[in-house]
């Protein structure tokens, strides 16, 4: 056939000892073809070589799915971290410095997961840590299931000054289970504010902590809760949407739980990403959303920390958002003065 590579090229496509009929030799039509059939080649190998990475990727994604859901459900909530900050207070009184405060949250107990288990233990450390204060951050039952039967928080008797505030959960039932929740509480030794403030005599100085009802249900009211007290060296508030209320230095320290640091996330920000879940979950239920979701930040001229809690709800797992006790180790001097004075870096020192 004219213009048809000759030989072994043309029955069986190999581009070897081919040459064309029309001149002879090795002509355009003959490396045409020789280049097509390479190209051919090429791309049958790309494609099984794409074949088999994507095979292998998709194994390896499989098995770190698998992994990340078996870790978060049998792992990650059941490791209960112990963390201590050295936390500087502008304004503090020498007599306070190195003063020692405990913060327990969120403990969901009867809910998914461990909360019970997980708050006695929670309980236990810090009894061995001894510190000056016990701060409690609410949500002590899930869904407001107050047992007061339960020995629970029996262990917070053993404190002297307990003070805690309550959580969206405890006001689930309404006003007759929040109070039944505030009344066993105190019988454990704890004093629930909700919209007000306690002085206690600590390292012979008093020491004024103030503590907002729930805001994430818009029980707050910051105006009620400071009217009249002396400035607050904490201030508690169930939920971080608080944020909103605060004005320039009006607590030394504010304490918020809720967010349970995420509970499941990706996202390794301290404010709030559509790489965590509450970014979905307050929306669809229309609640208040708070960006700060976890750690230590600078609001509005106030030193503002929201732990991870101890609990879970809706779902036994945590990802990323490990259970924790917080003793916050209070200090005059900034640990950081090289750093901005509007950073929370500059009043913050992990101490393990
Ligand atoms: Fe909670």
């Amino acid at each position: 056939m004219p213009g048809q590579p000759r030989g072994r090229s043309t029955l069986n496509g190999s581009s070897q000892a081919s040459a064309c009929d029309i001149c002879g030799r090795y002509c355009k039509i003959q490396w045409v073809n020789s280049s097509s059939r390479k190209a051919e080649d090429n791309v049958t190998l790309e494609d099984r070589l794409f074949g088999r990475f994507s095979r292998s990727s998709l194994g390896l994604i499989t098995l770190l799915g698998i992994g990340s859901v078996a870790y978060s459900v049998a792992i990650e909530p059941r490791i209960l971290r112990l963390r201590q900050f050295r936390t500087g207070i502008p304004g503090l009184p020498a007599e306070l410095d190195g003063l020692r405060v405990a913060f327990l949250s969120d403990f969901h107990v009867a809910g998914p997961g461990r909360g019970a288990s997980l708050t006695q233990q929670a309980i236990e450390i810090v009894a061995q840590e001894r510190p000056d204060l016990v701060l409690l951050g609410g949500d002590y039952f899930d869904k407001g299931r107050w047992d007061d039967s339960s020995k629970v928080f029996d262990g917070l008797t053993a404190f002297s000054n307990v003070i805690g505030v309550l959580g969206n959960h405890d006001q689930k039932g309404g006003k007759h289970v929040a109070e039944r929740v505030r009344q066993g509480m105190a019988r454990r030794g704890a004093v629930i504010l909700q919209n007000s403030a306690i002085s206690v005599r600590v390292r012979d100085c008093d020491v004024t902590i103030a503590g907002v009802d729930d805001p994430y249900t818009n029980h707050d009211d910051l105006e009620q809760t400071l009217r009249g007290n002396p400035w607050p060296l904490i201030l508690l508030a169930h939920a971080p949407v608080i944020e909103t209320s605060l004005e320039p230095g009006m607590a030394g320290l504010v304490l918020s739980g809720h967010t349970h640091g995420g509970q499941i996330r990706l996202s390794p920000a301290k404010t709030l990403t559509p790489l965590d879940s509450t970014f979905y979950l307050d929306r669809l239920v229309g609640r208040r959303i708070s960006k700060y979701q976890r750690g230590f930040h600078w609001v509005n001229g106030n030193l503002l920390y929201v732990s991870n809690g101890i609990g879970t709800t809706r779902l036994p797992i945590r990802f990323m958002a490990p259970p924790e006790v917080t003793i916050f180790h209070l200090s005059k001097n900034a640990p950081h003065p090289d750093q901005a004075c509007d950073a929370a870096a500059r009043y913050v020192e992990d101490i393990g």
